[in-house]
């Protein structure tokens, strides 16, 4: 079975090898994901509940966690149709009122039929990722040490910044949501900034312009990896207040995040939505490399 999953670039850009599948079956076999395939089963999805989201959010929430199709299946959009029409059943059974699903852009007879099964695009993310073994870093040029100052924060200090960031931040999909209210988006990152920050692995660095707080970055492990002996490191977030932008801030910010994450991981990975110039202009000036497109999509009763 091949994977849907935007992830699946790993195995071709980092050399790894797992098999997602096999995962697959094993949360089915375990009851941690419910099976939702195509008639002939060459369409197969997962699907899970979201505890943490439907607290936040207010209403029974569920992840399509995995999608999957045999060789040669990718283009059957009646496979797929008849797999997102099941989907559609398994999620008013499991009492779902709200559900996401992210697959990899260009895979257009799966999307067409989640568009045909009431799904809705929310965002469209590029993925981009740098190696990180043996990778050099510039050091802080010397006449910013004293004006701009970049260190790394603790958790209780990270929980404060994270939690005002949200609306700095308008392309994420909960924002683009018309039945999330923007305070409940708003509570969404700033309770999920929060939970990386204090999660074992949780790296955040702040940066401060003549000791005013002005930008944070938040990075941790990518839990999926580590059985495999592969460090992948997510930058979770990174921002710098409205009136600090353009001053190199964001870059020094990066820069400290990839050097701390040299340290103890292979690898960082960052996704940010097409539309965010800003970000896509940081990412690609430091020399990240584009991997990957991924396309949220989202359901509800
Ligand atoms: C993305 C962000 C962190 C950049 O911070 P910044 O301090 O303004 O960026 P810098 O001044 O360090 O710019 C570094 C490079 O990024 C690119 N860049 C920054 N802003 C850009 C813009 N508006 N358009 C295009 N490229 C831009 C440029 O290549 C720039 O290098 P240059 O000045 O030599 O051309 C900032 O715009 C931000 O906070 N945005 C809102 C939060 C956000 O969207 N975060 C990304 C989450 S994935």
């Amino acid at each position: 079975m091949n994977s849907l999953h935007y992830q699946s670039y790993l195995g071709a850009v980092a050399g790894v090898a797992r098999d997602d599948y096999a995962a697959h079956r094993r949360a089915v076999e375990s009851g941690e994901a419910i099976e939702v395939a195509s008639k002939d089963g060459r369409v197969r999805m997962g699907l899970a509940p979201l505890p943490w989201d439907s607290d936040i959010l207010g209403m029974p929430a569920m992840r399509v966690r995995d999608v999957f199709h045999a060789p040669g299946a990718a283009g059957d959009y009646a496979a797929w149709d008849q797999a997102a029409r099941r989907l559609d059943a398994a999620l008013r059974k499991a009492g779902a009122a709200f559900a996401d699903a992210r697959i990899r852009l260009g895979d257009y007879a799966a999307l067409e039929a989640f568009e045909a099964n009431g799904w809705r695009v929310k965002d469209v993310l590029n993925i981009y990722y740098a190696a990180l073994a043996g990778r050099t870093l510039n050091e802080t040029p010397r006449e910013d040490q004293n004006a701009i100052m970049c260190a790394p924060i603790g958790p209780v200090e990270a929980a404060a910044v994270f939690s005002r960031c949200g609306r700095l931040f308008p392309e994420a999909r909960m924002r683009n949501d018309h039945v999330i209210p923007p305070e409940v988006a708003d509570a969404f990152y700033a309770r999920l900034f929060e939970s990386v920050t204090a999660r074992e692995g949780g790296v955040a660095y702040g940066a401060a312009v003549d000791g005013q707080y002005a930008g944070a970055a938040l990075y941790r492990e990518d839990d999926g990896l580590r059985d495999l002996g592969f460090g992948l490191a997510y930058l979770w977030e990174i921002f710098v207040r409205p009136e600090y932008r353009g001053r190199g801030l964001g870059r020094r910010l990066l820069e400290a995040v990839l050097r701390d994450a040299a340290r103890r991981h292979d690898a960082f990975e960052i996704g940010t939505q097409v539309s965010n110039l800003a970000a896509n202009g940081l990412y690609c000036a430091a020399g990240m490399r584009l991997v990957a497109n991924a396309i949220t999509l989202h359901w509800r009763r």
